[in-house]
């Protein structure tokens, strides 16, 4: 089996309920952190890491989210022309940072099912999956984490992170077991989005996976949950089992920019520390925070 992780797999095919009504037309993932967009953050992580080819699980209205890592002749001509350089670089160096691969969830049956239409495009490597409303900044990033436990171990890994307990609901969580060095375990079990007091731990699943290609028998054997959809982490149980499934606790800062509050956040620090705008933004705060009530 190899161990380098040369694909990686985005779900961008969800609603974007969250985000309505700008997410009627424009996918969420497009919306702009100052003025890039969120899944730009996303696939530059996946590339940081090694990764060559980005395989997006889309649906309907989301062919901005191709078109971005496309070229834009005439854009790239008129900058050029008027002799905008950086912009021009800028613009020419992210059409050509990935191969991008589409694939069509056709309806959005949940995180197991759109993971499983990547199928055709990954074959029998490992491969991250990337949820691409979840931004991470981190040094290695998070990806590179996964990779390198993924490399010493040769187990599906997946990124945990402890949250408050009254936050469990919103998440994935596990159940910790043996521990394998200071920051990774591994998983005994899994529960989705359980109550407070049912929850075996605060371990929680943000949305950075390493999977072994194992886990699509795993989706293809499970059966969908009371509301229709597969659930990744049903497969993901199904992966303990069978194959062994471990946790990593990763170090980074992380921003659920597909809420509402995450994404004011993440635009709020980005904003802090943009190099054009930055200064300004601050005093700008500064001098509101004086009148805020
Ligand atoms: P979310 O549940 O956070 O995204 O799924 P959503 O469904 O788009 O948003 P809300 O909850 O309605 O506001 C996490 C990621 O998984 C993708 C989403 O696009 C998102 O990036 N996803 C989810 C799929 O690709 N297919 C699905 O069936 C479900």
């Amino acid at each position: 089996m190899s161990k380098t992780i040369k694909k990686a797999v985005i779900p961008v095919a969800g609603l974007g309920t969250r985000f309505l009504p700008a997410s009627k037309a424009i996918p969420k993932e497009m919306l702009p952190i100052v003025d890039r967009p969120i899944i730009l953050h996303i696939v530059e992580e996946a590339v940081a890491a090694g990764v060559e080819d980005v395989i997006f699980v889309t649906g309907r209205n989301k062919h901005s989210l191709e078109d971005f890592f496309d070229h834009n002749f005439e854009q790239e001509d008129s900058l050029s022309k008027q002799k905008k350089d950086d912009l021009y670089h800028l613009s020419k160096k992210i059409s050509e940072m990935v191969n991008v691969i589409s694939i069509r969830q056709k309806s959005p049956r949940g995180l197991g099912h759109a993971v499983l239409a990547a199928k055709p495009a990954v074959g029998d490597e490992p491969f991250v999956v990337l949820l691409g409303d979840e931004v991470m900044f981190g040094k290695p990033n998070v990806t590179e984490q996964l990779a390198q436990v993924f490399h010493h171990q040769e187990v599906s890994t997946i990124a945990v992170m402890e949250v408050p307990k009254s936050d469990v609901s919103k998440y994935g969580i596990a159940k910790i077991g043996k521990t394998i060095s200071k920051h990774t375990w591994h998983i005994d079990d899994l529960v989705e989005k359980p109550k407070p007091s049912e929850a075996p731990s605060c371990w929680a699943l943000p949305g950075r996976y390493l999977f072994t290609s194992d886990i699509f028998k795993c989706i293809e054997e499970t059966k969908p949950s009371k509301n229709g959809e597969i659930q990744l982490t049903d497969a993901m149980v199904r992966l303990i089992k069978k194959h062994g499934l471990l946790a990593h606790q990763f170090t980074a800062e992380r921003y659920d920019a597909g809420d509402k509050l995450g994404y004011m956040k993440i635009n709020f620090d980005a904003a802090l520390r943009h190099p054009e705008i930055g200064r300004q933004f601050k005093e700008y705060v500064l001098e509101r925070a004086k009148t805020l009530k």
